[in-house]
């Protein structure tokens, strides 16, 4: 990827006057130095715009670290926030969610039908047996559905556990089990580039290798044939047309919850193959995301908002599902690709839908520059007030391509810096602040971060470094879900009292950050993260592998690609076909987002004395440079 970061730092965007004087934050300089003079006091006064049940004790419950506690004793339920106070005002009757699949067929929901919908759907759950701190997991593609899903387990108190469409059997399988899910819902399958990805078949071939699953609702998308195994297996829409929906009907009460309560647990990517479950909580939770969407994509009552993420990724939790629905805001939601049947189809719905604030992936704009700037010109975009981006660095050429074509020079680009674990942006930019491509900008309020040595020093200005956190923030991750002993590990323990990213980044003389990438064995691919054991568990598992390395190379559009190194089993000759063979393997076990670009096979590892994989090693051997300290390496 061409990396023109270096230059972009004298490069500064400033805001127009009607943007600073119409913003929720006029004055980046005044919100932060109160809020860094108080933080507890700002989340305190951020969290009395919700409602709660019952007021808490103390804001911030600091005795048991890195064990934060947020609203100690208050009781709430995000749904409470989220749908049931909004109907009983002129809200009900505003739109929640707009939806357009990629066949082209639509479908809206006000805030009264999502509330309906979400109702009827708890109640299934609750004749299911579904009960408050079950884990829940769903597996569905872009569909409404998902949204009522998550939504109904979090009404009754169940913990959603939701894995993202484009994995496959053994991530799902591995995710499911890690959870003890009773329950799964699904689809049968899902509409991607006029093709329908089969999610109820992987589902089956997941189920094969578990044992907690007992019941599998299916939502009716694509309507190509599944099986349906008896007793074990029913259609969502038969489950609605049950009288246990149609009595008791439209109405169900929302369970009241600690503000500790767990809301969702959500699988990500770290350093070892077990999958890993962040765990985040109705109260601080609702605080943080609702705050952050608020103030950084400013939003105001007629605004409509389009975040392209899946809401099987963080970015989907937070910024399609709960934040706008708490602010009351306006969603756009689309199912399929962006560039079906042609690359103009985004801004096409775009111009018809009206929205003003769309938030999307580096990779995503990377991929559309390609087809030029004719697709994008050939609709009006003149709705649009403000852009964004998430999921790994941008390159300052795509953001200037961003800025100037899509925005057309008058929408500020929110870069936001955050992670599964943060549940919230953490540094980022508000409109009314100068922008400099390329840089996420300085911590939101309350937060401050340092990019710091091995040993724990921050680093002079422009030097690089580990990024670490220095203050609990209200969505921070509570632990690792089954395992508070890696919670505490992975996080916590390098530097105590700070927040490890696991991101090396620069600070600028104006306070900027400059995030550079991950430092730890995960790879983001297409913005999508991935885990190095993951993979090269899955090429392990095919029966001609032996032992397999894996390493993400440089790619112009998806930011890094996967490469893999494999070792094959003695007796099993290398070839074109085997390779080919080996990639879709990880994309049957893991999902196509995981199938390496390139499988080599080769006769040896490079490996330190005591058996860990170098993978920087590798990583250096394969783009032909320097391979740096290998004193460590055996032989
Ligand atoms: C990692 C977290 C949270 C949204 C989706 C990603 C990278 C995220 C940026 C950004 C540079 C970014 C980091 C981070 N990342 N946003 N604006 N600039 N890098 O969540 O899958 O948990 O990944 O994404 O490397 O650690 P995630």
């Amino acid at each position: 990827m061409a990396d023109d970061r270096s230059t972009a730092d004298g490069e500064v965007y400033l805001p127009t006057p009607e943007i600073v004087s119409a913003a929720h934050v006029p004055d980046w300089e005044a919100l932060s130095a109160e809020a860094d003079a108080n933080y507890v006091k700002f989340w305190e006064d951020r969290a009395r715009e919700l409602a709660w049940h019952a007021p808490w004790q103390q804001v911030l419950d600091q005795s048991n670290k890195p064990f934060y506690k947020w609203f100690v004793g208050a009781r709430t339920n995000i749904v409470h926030n989220a749908l049931d106070r909004h109907q009983k005002t002129w809200r009900r009757n505003k739109l929640a969610l707009i939806w357009e699949g990629e066949p082209g067929d639509l479908r809206t929901f006000s805030y009264h039908a999502l509330h309906r919908e979400v109702c009827q759907f708890a109640n299934v759950l609750k004749s299911m047996g579904a009960r408050k701190g079950d884990r829940i997991t769903i597996y569905m593609g872009r569909i409404p559905e998902i949204v009522i899903a998550m939504l109904a387990c979090a009404k009754i108190g169940a913990i959603h556990s939701v894995i993202y469409g484009g994995f496959s059997v053994e991530a799902l399988h591995g995710r499911i089990e890690d959870s003890q899910s009773k329950l799964l819902l699904t689809a049968d399958g899902g509409w991607l580039n006029g093709k329908i990805v089969r999610l109820k078949s992987i589902v089956d071939e997941a189920l094969q290798r578990c044992g907690c699953v007992e019941h599998v609702v299916v939502v009716k998308r694509t309507g190509h044939e599944v099986v349906m195994e008896q007793g074990r297996d029913y259609w969502y829409h038969d489950l609605l047309g049950l009288p246990i929906a149609r009595t008791d009907g439209d109405r169900c009460e929302t369970e009241v919850m600690d503000a500790e309560d767990p809301l969702f647990i959500l699988y990500t990517s770290g350093t070892t193959g077990k999958p890993k479950a962040i765990v985040h909580t109705h109260g601080g939770y609702q605080v943080g995301v609702a705050t952050t969407m608020k103030y950084v994509f400013d939003i105001k009552e007629e605004d409509r908002w389009w975040c392209t993420a899946d809401p099987g990724w963080i970015t989907g939790h937070s910024y399609v599902v709960y934040a706008p629905l708490i602010l009351g805001t306006t969603s756009f939601m689309y199912e399929g690709a962006a560039t079906f049947p042609y690359p103009d189809r985004w801004w096409k719905m775009v111009e018809r839908y009206g929205i003003n604030i769309f938030y999307t992936a580096p990779t995503a704009i990377r991929g559309l520059m390609r087809f030029g700037e004719a697709w994008v010109n050939r609709r009006d975009l003149s709705c649009l007030r403000l852009l964004g981006t998430v999921g790994e660095p941008i390159n300052p050429e795509a953001w200037r391509w961003y800025h100037r074509t899509v925005g057309k020079q008058r929408c500020p680009v929110m870069d936001t810096w955050w992670q599964t674990e943060t549940g919230m942006f953490m540094i980022t930019p508000v409109p009314s602040a100068p922008l400099k491509p390329g840089s996420a900008g300085r911590p939101f309020f309350g937060q401050q971060a340092e990019v710091v040595d091995e040993s724990g020093k921050p680093v002079p200005d422009g030097e690089e470094g580990f990024l670490v956190l220095k203050r609990p923030w209200p969505a921070m991750l509570r632990t690792v879900y089954g395992d508070p002993d890696r919670y505490v590990q992975q996080y916590w323990s390098k530097y105590p009292g700070r927040y490890l990213t696991g991101d090396s980044a620069k600070r600028d003389k104006d306070g900027y950050f400059w995030v550079i990438g991950r430092v730890d064995d995960v790879i983001k691919v297409s913005g999508y993260r991935l885990g190095t054991a993951e993979i090269e568990s899955a090429l392990v598992s095919h029966p001609s592998v032996a032992e397999a390395a894996v390493i993400g190379l440089p790619d112009e559009i998806k930011g890094s690609v996967i490469h893999a190194f494999c070792i094959l089993k003695a007796g099993v000759a290398p070839s074109p076909e085997l390779a080919d063979t080996l990639k879709q393997h990880v994309g049957h076990e893991i999902g196509p987002i995981a199938r390496p670009a390139e499988v080599r096979f080769v006769e040896k590892l490079p490996k330190t004395r005591s058996g860990k994989i170098m993978r920087r090693v590798l990583k250096a051997r394969a783009q032909g440079m320097d391979e740096g300290d290998v004193s460590t390496l055996e032989e």
